[in-house]
């Protein structure tokens, strides 16, 4: 094997093709796929930015380089030159008229590649996920992810929100006691992985105004559905002196400005994972999201139920089911932003709506097309006495909120923020299945390799 440390003149990638059109080029990459017809070979280039097919007449090219396409192995790494021919019917709108390729790994015979094009089931594919990845739909979806963590972080950045980094192993639970990862901490006793960074991005608000937290987050999470990973990487934002109306107007500013960019720069990538792109147009195109509160939505789960809609019946009070939010997302092309949920199905730390406290100012942000939650957040309590005794009341360890009560002991404000699981939103944006092929490398209840 040999590397380069200077780059080659007319080196391009699939991706640039469309620059370089009557031009020989040299593309590094991986044979993707081989068709053969006697003297024509159509191997298909793969290189990370795209696929490209090469034609290869058995009278245009030397012997040598021939026979070394016709025998090379799939997934065989490879540096090869040709011709940029536009041609309509090819995916990528070229194709490439092989002139020459030098092998920079040949896989043998006998080892071939384990994942073959024909379909391999999930499992399969899951345990071969380091290879998988390389699949072109696996690829695009990656690609998609990128732009999506790029524009979120974009968003906050742009509108003045600081990115603080809060810490990832914590002295207590942020969602809950029964979703934490555990382990010892010297002889400090027991560390728990973030669940989130919320409680920590709130001091930061209160020193810096604005600010947003951005990284992996961790639960423990029993379930084995395909909304849930053990490890996702969760945006954050939390802003002084902004109430609840505010949240849900900066949860659309942000949606609206995500599904923008992947709009704007992965209409191929969009079109190889197979979403149909007229549903994120909606998403984009003038109109507020819908707000429905809790009792709303409830009284519309109970009207579908009347009607043989759905199976169950919602029972007042308790938190939607996976049914229940895909019925209500479905009734919306926009996002639906359901607010009040009762207080007492909610996290310790929302605040209670003061025209009926029984009700939490928070908000869930459902997803369309069946998605379910991608967003939750709401309006943190700032009286020091009502959160001091919602911890009691949660049974949580007083001794380690005394850092989070202080935020409330030394000028506190109203404040607000939510998170968002980056892999939900990728799985609704790309209209996946599932959040395991929303991640490089899925972490859930049953799997931890590769
Ligand atoms: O609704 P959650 O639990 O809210 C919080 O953690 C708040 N502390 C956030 C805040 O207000 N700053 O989680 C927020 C989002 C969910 O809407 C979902 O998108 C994602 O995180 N999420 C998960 N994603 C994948 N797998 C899981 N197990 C997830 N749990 C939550
Ligand atoms: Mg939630």
């Amino acid at each position: 094997m040999s590397t380069e440390s200077s780059t080659p003149q007319n080196l391009s990638t699939i991706a640039e093709l469309s620059s370089h059109e009557g031009k020989t080029v040299l593309l590094r990459g991986w044979l993707y796929n081989l068709r053969s017809s006697g003297k024509l070979l159509f191997p298909t280039f793969r290189d990370g930015s795209g696929t490209v097919q090469g034609i290869v007449p058995k009278a245009a090219v030397s012997e040598q380089v021939f026979e070394t396409l016709k025998n090379l192995t799939l997934e065989s790494s490879v540096v090869v030159t040709g011709r940029v021919r536009a041609d309509a019917r090819a995916p990528s709108g070229f194709e490439l008229d092989v002139e020459g390729v030098e092998v920079t790994q040949r896989i043998p015979d006998e080892t071939p590649y384990p994942i073959q094009l024909k379909e391999a089931g999930v499992d399969f594919l899951m345990e071969h996920r380091h290879l998988w990845l390389r699949t072109p739909r696996q690829s695009a979806i990656l690609r998609v992810r990128a732009t999506i963590m790029r524009a979120a972080a974009e968003f906050f950045d742009t509108n003045d929100f600081i990115r603080t980094d809060p810490p990832i192993l914590t002295p207590n639970a942020c969602e809950g006691t029964s979703e934490l990862f555990e382990m010892d901490y010297f002889d400090d006793g027991k560390a728990y992985l973030t669940q989130s960074g919320q409680l920590y991005i709130e001091a930061t608000a209160l020193a810096l105004g604005k600010v947003y937290s951005f990284g992996p987050t961790f639960r423990a999470e029993k379930s084995k559905t395909r909304r849930h990973l053990t490890e996702f990487w969760m945006i954050e934002p939390e802003a002084c002196y902004l109430d609840l109306d505010g949240l849900m107007s900066l949860a659309e500013g942000f949606l609206t400005h995500i599904v923008r960019r992947v709009l704007e720069a992965h209409s191929k990538d969009l079109k190889v994972i197979g979403k149909d792109v007229t549903k994120l147009e909606e998403i984009v195109a003038p109109g507020a999201f819908p707000r429905l509160s809790y009792d709303d939505a409830h009284q519309m789960l109970l009207d579908a139920h009347a009607k043989g809609l759905i199976e169950n019946a919602h029972v007042y009070g308790d938190d939607f089911g996976s049914p229940d939010e895909t019925y209500i997302s479905n009734q919306f092309a926009k996002p639906v932003m359901v607010h009040r949920y009762p207080a007492e199905v909610k996290a310790f730390y929302m605040q209670p709506d003061p025209g009926d406290p029984t009700k939490a100012l928070c908000v869930d942000v459902l997803a369309p097309e069946g998605y379910g939650e991608i967003i939750g957040g709401s309006q943190r309590v700032d009286s020091y006495d009502l959160l001091k005794s919602r911890i009691e009341a949660h049974n949580l360890p007083m001794d380690a909120f005394q850092w989070y009560l202080d935020l409330r002991k030394y000028g506190s404000v109203p404040h607000s923020g939510f998170g968002m699981g980056i892999e939900r939103c990728v799985a609704w944006i790309c209209g996946l299945d599932h959040v395991r092929e929303t991640i490089p490398f899925a972490r859930t209840l049953n799997r931890i390799y590769p």
